[in-house]
């Protein structure tokens, strides 16, 4: 089975730098695609409130023979519950429908700047980390502005943030941001959703070079950058596929080709405007 490299965050946390994502899996479908994944060899499993599928992610932990202690499991904070006392009361329902007693990473899944509340949300992250309840805390969609201003506002440096990142949009910006404080970066749709990315000339022919699939190339590439990934299938042989990445490497040059992509294309919403309920 393959042992997957782990990054060391910010507060000494050690999280796998593949994971498992289940974004729009229906919550009776997530249970054996979690099961799946799991049995392949993912330990990280990534959820949140909004997809409807915690429940789902629990019953997979819980049939599941690997101990507690070596699964990473991954859940955020949905938008109309950010602020202090419904960020808390959010995480006990998250962790209620999960069945876990204590979760690994929670993140506030996007800052919705209208509501601009997100420090609240903050500092209710802090708490529950303060009171063991999370090992680690982090977010999710921040731009610059609003890292540095949850940083200013209470001197903590958040673990992670995860955002859009493939190589159509590469970040580069957040990603040095993410350097100077220490954050890590986690890219979701890391495959742009398995839309046209994966059909690019560049990424082909180097999938051809290397006998590797368009996936496992585009994959190689963020693990190269230093990005968590966490894509989503549920399809079993791509399950295993987007974890078989560790016996094969780009060069710099195959780094360099893919470079270019970037167009700023977003699959997701904008950040800066998504206000959503
Ligand atoms: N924080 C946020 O706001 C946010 C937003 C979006 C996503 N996420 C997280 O990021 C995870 C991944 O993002 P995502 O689900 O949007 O997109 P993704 O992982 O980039 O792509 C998933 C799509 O690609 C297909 N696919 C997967 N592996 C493939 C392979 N080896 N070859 C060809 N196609 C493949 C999947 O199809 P099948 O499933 O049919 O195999 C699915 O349609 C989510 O599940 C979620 O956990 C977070």
């Amino acid at each position: 089975m393959t042992d997957v490299p782990t990054v060391k965050l910010n507060n000494g946390v050690h999280m796998p730098q593949v994971g498992f994502g289940v974004f729009q899996v229906p919550d009776d479908e997530t249970t054996a695609a979690v099961k799946a994944a799991i049995a392949a060899g993912y330990r990280s499993i990534d959820t949140a409130a909004v997809y409807g599928n915690e429940a789902g992610v629990g019953r997979a932990l819980a049939e599941s023979d690997v101990d507690r202690s070596e699964l990473f499991v991954t859940t955020k904070v949905w938008n109309s519950d950010h602020g202090y006392d419904q960020t808390l009361r959010a995480f006990d329902a998250s962790l209620d429908r999960l069945g876990l007693d204590t979760l690994d990473l929670y993140l506030i899944h996007w800052p919705t700047p209208e509501r601009d509340r997100y420090v609240d949300t903050w500092r209710a992250l802090v708490k529950l980390q303060e009171d063991g309840r999370v090992r680690a805390i982090g977010v999710s969609n921040f731009q610059p502005a609003h890292l540095r201003r949850v940083i200013d506002a209470t001197g903590v440096v958040p673990s992670v943030n995860q955002i859009e990142l493939h190589p159509f949009l590469q970040q580069e910006e957040l990603r040095a941001v993410h350097a100077e404080h220490g954050i890590a970066t986690e890219a979701w749709s890391p495959l742009a959703k398995g839309g046209d990315l994966l059909g690019h000339p560049a990424i082909t022919a180097l999938a051809r070079r290397h006998g590797r699939t368009p996936a496992q190339v585009v994959l190689r590439w963020h693990l190269q950058l230093g990005n968590i990934v966490i894509p989503k299938s549920v399809t079993p042989s791509r399950i295993a596929e987007n974890l078989a990445l560790f016996d094969f490497s780009l060069t710099d040059e195959d780094m360099a080709q893919l470079a270019p992509l970037h167009d700023g294309t977003r699959t997701g919403p904008d950040p800066d405007t998504f206000n959503a309920a």
